[in-house]
C-alpha cells in the first residue's frame, strides 16, 4: 500500500517526522474537498448538526465540544475536519492512531496545541490503550498527568493544556473503548451518498477541474461511484484522461461507460475485488452463511480490509447479507453476477 499513504512531517514541531498517514491528506484531493460547510453536499443532518454547534460555541467564546465521526473510507471524515478548522478559524493538527505508538508521541502534539486547535486523529480505534488513556483527562480536563518514578518514590505533575478540539475519525466504532466513545460530545455516523448528491459533487468537481461533463456523463459515473465522493472524485480523473486520449475531451455517458470498463468498475460499481469477494462466498462456500476468516483466506486478503472497505457497500446495496451464522449472498448477488442459483 506504499501509494497509499504519504510520508509525512509536520512543520510545526518535527514530532511526526516519519509516521505514515493514508491518502486522504493527499494535497491533490484536498483541492476538490469543500473547504467550508456551505460547500458541503449530502449529510444534510451532520452538516446541521455541526452548523449549530460551531455557531452556538463561537457565541459563547467556547471551544467546540469532541466531534467523532464513523463511516466507511472516503465519505468525508477527514474532509469534515478541514472544515471545522476552517469554521472556527484554527489550525488543525493531523495524526492517525496507528502513527501514535507512544504516550510521548501524543503528548507533544498535545502540548504544542494553541486554544480552539483541532487535533484530527484518523483510525483513531488503532491507538495504543496506553496511548487511548492519556487521551481521557486530556479530553475532559485540558490536562496531562505526568508519573515519575515508580512504587513508593511515584509523584504525578498535572500539566495544562490548552482548550483543543479532538476530531476522531473511524471504520470501525465497535472497537472504540466506552469511555473513549463517551468522551466525544458530538457522534455522528456517514452514510454512503444517494445520486443526486454523488452528481452534484461530480459536476462540482468538474468545474473546479475545467471539464465539460453531459447530464448523462455525470448520472453514470454516479451510478458507478459505490455511494463514494472519494471514488466518484477519482474515476472522474480516470475518465477524463480517456476522453482526452480517446475522444474529444468531452465526458459523456459513452466515455464514462468504455474508461470505466477500462476500470473494471462494473454498471453497480462494483470493482474487481467486490465481484471476488461474492464469486467466492457463492462458489467456494455455495452463497453461505461463511465466516469473514475464511473468505479473506480464500482471497488472501485481511479480514479487516473485507470488513472496512468491501462489505460496508455490499451491505447497504443488499448484495451481501450478515447473518449469526455468517455472510451469505443474496439473490440479488446471483442476479447480478449472472450466476445460476442452486435449487
Ligand atoms: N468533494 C468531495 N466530497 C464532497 C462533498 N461532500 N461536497 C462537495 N464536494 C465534495
Amino acid at each position: 500500500m506504499a501509494d497509499d499513504i504519504l510520508t509525512y512531517a509536520s512543520e510545526r514541531q518535527g514530532i511526526l517526522t516519519d509516521a505514515t498517514l493514508p491518502m486522504d491528506v493527499e494535497p491533490e484531493i484536498i483541492s476538490l474537498r469543500p473547504r467550508r460547510l456551505a460547500e458541503y453536499i449530502g449529510q444534510s443532518r451532520i452538516i446541521e448538526t455541526l452548523q449549530i454547534a460551531i455557531a452556538a460555541a463561537s457565541h459563547r467564546g467556547e471551544v467546540l465540544e469532541h466531534v467523532l465521526f464513523h463511516g466507511p473510507p472516503g465519505l468525508g471524515k477527514t474532509t469534515l475536519a478541514h472544515i471545522i478548522a476552517n469554521e472556527m478559524e484554527s489550525k488543525l493538527v493531523v495524526t492517525s492512531g496507528p502513527a501514535l505508538e507512544k504516550g510521548g508521541d501524543l503528548v507533544g502534539m498535545l502540548t504544542h496545541l494553541e486554544s480552539g486547535d483541532v487535533l484530527f486523529i484518523d483510525e483513531i480505534h488503532r491507538m495504543p490503550k496506553t496511548v487511548e488513556e492519556l487521551l481521557y483527562p486530556a479530553m475532559e480536563d485540558f490536562s496531562i498527568d505526568f508519573i515519575f518514578d515508580k512504587g513508593i518514590h511515584a509523584r504525578s505533575h498535572r500539566f495544562r493544556l490548552k482548550p483543543f478540539i479532538l476530531v476522531g475519525a473511524t471504520t470501525r466504532v465497535g472497537l472504540l473503548s466506552a469511555p473513549l466513545r463517551d468522551r466525544f460530545g458530538i457522534f455522528r455516523s456517514l452514510d454512503f451518498y444517494d445520486i443526486t448528491d454523488l452528481e452534484k459533487i461530480i459536476r462540482r468537481s468538474s468545474n473546479l477541474l475545467d471539464l465539460t461533463i453531459t447530464p448523462e456523463g455525470a448520472a453514470q459515473l454516479a451510478k458507478r461511484s459505490r455511494g463514494t465522493p472519494r471514488i466518484a472524485n477519482r474515476l472522474l480523473k480516470r475518465v477524463r484522461d480517456y476522453a482526452q486520449v480517446r475522444a474529444d475531451g468531452r465526458i459523456t455517458g459513452e466515455t464514462v461507460s468504455a474508461a470505466l470498463a477500462m476500470e473494471g468498475v462494473d454498471t453497480m460499481g462494483l470493482t474487481s475485488l467486490d465481484r471476488r469477494y461474492l464469486t467466492t462466498i457463492i462458489q467456494y462456500y455455495h452463497g453461505g452463511p461463511v465466516g469473514i476468516e475464511a473468505i479473506a483466506a480464500t482471497l488472501q486478503e485481511e479480514a479487516d480490509t473485507l470488513v472496512d472497505v468491501v462489505e460496508p457497500f455490499l451491505l447497504k446495496t443488499g448484495l451481501l447479507l450478515r447473518t449469526s451464522a455468517g455472510r451469505k449472498a443474496s439473490d440479488t448477488a446471483y442476479g447480478h453476477l449472472d450466476i445460476p442459483r442452486p435449487s
